[in-house]
Formats: C-alpha cells, sequence, structure tokens
C-alpha cells in the first residue's frame, strides 16, 4: 500500500484511561493520528481503541506480535478486525511468522499497513551479542528489512538515522516509520538516537511518531501545528 504524505502519530504513552482520555479532547484527528501501544492496550483493550476511532483518529496498535506463525497470524487478524489504520510485528520471528502475519491482515478484509520492527532503538552492538547476534546493528536492520520487504510487508520501524544506509536496497514504497523525534536536541528523555521532524522526513520518514514533546504539553495542539509545519 502506497503511503503518499507524510503523516503524524501521537504516542498514547499514559498511565490511566481518564488522563487519555482528557488527552484526547485536546487534539483533533484532522492533524494527526494515535499510537495505542502495550501499556494502554493493557490498560484500556479495543475499547480504547474504539473510543479513539469514534472521535475519527487513525489508530496506529503498536503491540509488536512475536509468537509461532500460527498465533501471530490470528493476532494480526482481529488486529485488523479493529480496523486499526496500522499495525505491527518483530521482523526477528522469521519468514514463516512474517509470512503468517499478512496471511492474518489479508484474510480480515481490512486494509491495514502492515509494518515490522527490526531492532529495537534501545539495543546495541553488545546487546545483539550478548543474545549470539554477531553482526552489527545496521547489518542486521538492513537483513531484517529486506527480509521483511520480500514478504510483502509495508515497511519497517527504524530510527530516521537508519533510513540513509537500506533505501536503496529497499523498494520505492516501503514506508519507514520513525519513533525518536524531538524539537531540538535539548529535550533527549531516554532516547537515544533523536532527529528533528524536519530532518526525519528529509532522510525519508513516512509516518512520524511522537510521544513526551506533545503529550507533556499544556498546549499540545500547538506542538502538533508546528510539527506540521516545520514538515510541510
Ligand atoms: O515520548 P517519545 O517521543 O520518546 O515516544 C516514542 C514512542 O515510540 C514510545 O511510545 C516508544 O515506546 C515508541 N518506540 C520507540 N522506539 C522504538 C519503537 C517504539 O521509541 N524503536
Amino acid at each position: 500500500m502506497i503511503l503518499n504524505n507524510p503523516k503524524l502519530f501521537v504516542a498514547l504513552d499514559f498511565d490511566t484511561l481518564e488522563d487519555v482520555k482528557e488527552f484526547g479532547q485536546k487534539i483533533t484527528p484532522e492533524k494527526c493520528g494515535v499510537k495505542v501501544g502495550k501499556e494502554l492496550f493493557t490498560l484500556g483493550g479495543p475499547s480504547i481503541v474504539e473510543w479513539f476511532q469514534n472521535k475519527n483518529f487513525d489508530v496506529f496498535l503498536d503491540l509488536k506480535f512475536h509468537d509461532i506463525p500460527n498465533t501471530v497470524k490470528k493476532a494480526c487478524y482481529v488486529a485488523s478486525k479493529l480496523g486499526v489504520w496500522m499495525l505491527n510485528v518483530h521482523a526477528m520471528g522469521g519468514n514463516e511468522m512474517l509470512n503468517a502475519a499478512k496471511e492474518g491482515v489479508d484474510q480480515s478484509n481490512e486494509d491495514p499497513y502492515l509494518i515490522a520492527v527490526t531492532i529495537l532503538t534501545s539495543m546495541n552492538n553488545k546487546d545483539l551479542n550478548d543474545i549470539g547476534i554477531m553482526h552489527s546493528v545496521s547489518d542486521e536492520i538492513l537483513k531484517l528489512a529486506m527480509n521483511v520487504a520480500s514478504h510483502k510487508l509495508d515497511g519497517i520501524v527504524c530510527s530516521a538515522n537508519d533510513i540513509r544506509d537500506i533505501k536503496a536496497f529497499l523498494p520505492k514504497n516501503f514506508v519507514y516509520v520513525t519513533p525518536g523525534i524531538r524539537l531540538n536536541s535539548e529535550e533527549q528523555d531516554d532516547q537515544k538516537r533523536i532527529m528533528t521532524p524536519e530532518a526525519a522526513i528529509q532522510e525519508g520518514s513516512n509516518v512520524l511518531v511522537v510521544g513526551r514533546p506533545i503529550t507533556r504539553s499544556k498546549t499540545p495542539d500547538d506542538v502538533i501545528e508546528e510539527i506540521l509545519k516545520r514538515i510541510s
């Protein structure tokens, strides 16, 4: 599936459903989608996805499925049936699992973007070596991304810093979903490799995932406006 214009997704990393719903009143679906991750989904389940969908927000269901092929196929099927805009699996699940994920989505008769996480941005070369992977992070990301593309998934989650080295080896319409976005370099938080929205788009990102710079602001809509202005 081709994604023509870059899109902004707000990571809804809140501790309570009250807080996330209060926040949901301050943003508008014309300007951004929302990302529901493991914490919020465990707290609110499909109801919180529906709550945002009823307000017309596109939902990126960031549950990063990683299991035996049959389980992932069924999980992708039911996630697609929720009508989400995007969902994801771990590329490390292997060929059969990637095929199964695609089958699950295809059988749902829905049409979400199906993407895969390559190497988590919290892992470095040593972390990989510790679990027996002797490639460097960048070599491993390329290997995994090429594998994801060969199974006809739509794209990957990666750092915007990674795109430059891998883009030439991947399909033209491949979707790059990039967290670790900061409006200025002083606000790094726990992200190790950050980039500004405009730089990320210039590198080739299609979907910007931004959490705290928006969610901790008293005027989130203003921050969203600024990001949209900077990437337009
Ligand atoms: O607050 P911040 O902008 O750092 O949030 C980024 C979001 O993207 C969080 O929900 C985080 O879990 C997610 N994420 C990430 N790095 C990845 C994959 C997902 O930061 N590699």
